[in-house]
């Protein structure tokens, strides 16, 4: 990540290209626990190995013209997983804030944790509070990381604070549009979802970002999360190149047809 760390009197790096890529690419890293399995190995080494994934994307992210990743850590239903590889992925979490921390804020990246804060052990809810505070004036890329989150639980949340609003006198059901809605959301602050990947195969959402995705493109890679990297990513964002997005609409040439 050379952007935000090139502070020599060098000429500048010239920006990347992107006309056309994904600004904002959002990822559920699947297939942690069969790569581990492949290799007669606890899943748990499975997830050790998505971090290391993880690092490499977020590396490569900003020289692909990526300015946000938002990738999915940890759903509110993988509580229901077996305690030790609960516990292994919230100390996995508390790992990579205290190793990366430091390079992240240098590199001018934001660090933004979605999700419910109070459902997390209180030693997460702190390492997540100094990520959040330790980044919060850098710009120069948004690193979200979803962790206790689910989309339908996260739109409920939004629906409540609305209800509270309209109760309290400081809100009037009228006024409520997409725009108001959206703002109630945990990801409020992020850029608008371009491309959501899901590595392993698998082809679904998951209660991941289903308010944000309404619009984004969505490329499915058979590659395991273990072994993603910058090239993997690179495929996805050719991949979305080739797509036309109409937003609802239509594409120029039968707007022209259409007279
Ligand atoms: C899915 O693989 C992956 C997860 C449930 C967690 C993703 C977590 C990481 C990449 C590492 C830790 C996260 C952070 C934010 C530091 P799976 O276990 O469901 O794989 P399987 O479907 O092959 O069993």
């Amino acid at each position: 990540m050379s952007r935000a760390s090139d502070k020599s009197d060098q000429a500048a790096p010239s920006a990347p290209e992107n006309s056309g890529g994904p600004k904002h690419v959002a990822v559920i890293m699947d297939g942690n626990g069969r790569w581990a399995k492949a290799r007669g190995m606890p899943r748990t080494l499975g997830h050790r190995a998505g971090v290391n994934a993880l690092k490499r994307t977020v590396e490569a992210a900003p020289q692909f013209g990526l300015e946000c990743l938002t990738v999915f850590g940890f759903s509110t239903e993988n509580w229901r997983r077996p305690v030790a590889e609960v516990s292994e992925l919230m100390g996995l979490v508390k790992l990579y804030v205290q190793t990366d921390l430091d390079r992240l804020a240098r590199e001018g990246v934001r660090v933004r944790i979605l999700g419910r804060r109070d459902g997390l052990p209180p030693d997460i809810q702190e390492i997540v509070e100094r990520a959040e505070a330790k980044t919060a004036h850098n710009s120069n890329f948004l690193l979200q990381v979803a962790f206790n989150y689910g989309s339908r639980g996260d739109i409920v949340d939004a629906a409540r604070k609305f209800a509270i609003q309209v109760r309290d006198g400081k809100a009037d059901p009228a006024d409520l549009d997409e725009a108001m809605f959206g703002s109630l959301l945990c990801t409020a602050k992020g850029p608008p979802v371009d491309l959501v990947i899901r590595t392993s195969g698998e082809r679904r959402i998951s209660n991941f970002l289903l308010w944000e995705a309404a619009y984004a493109e969505f490329v499915f890679q058979n590659v395991l999360w273990p072994d993603y990297g910058p090239e993997a990513l690179s495929e996805a964002i050719e991949e979305f190149r080739r797509r036309e997005r109409r937003f609802g609409g239509l594409d120029a040439h039968d707007v022209l047809a259409a007279g």
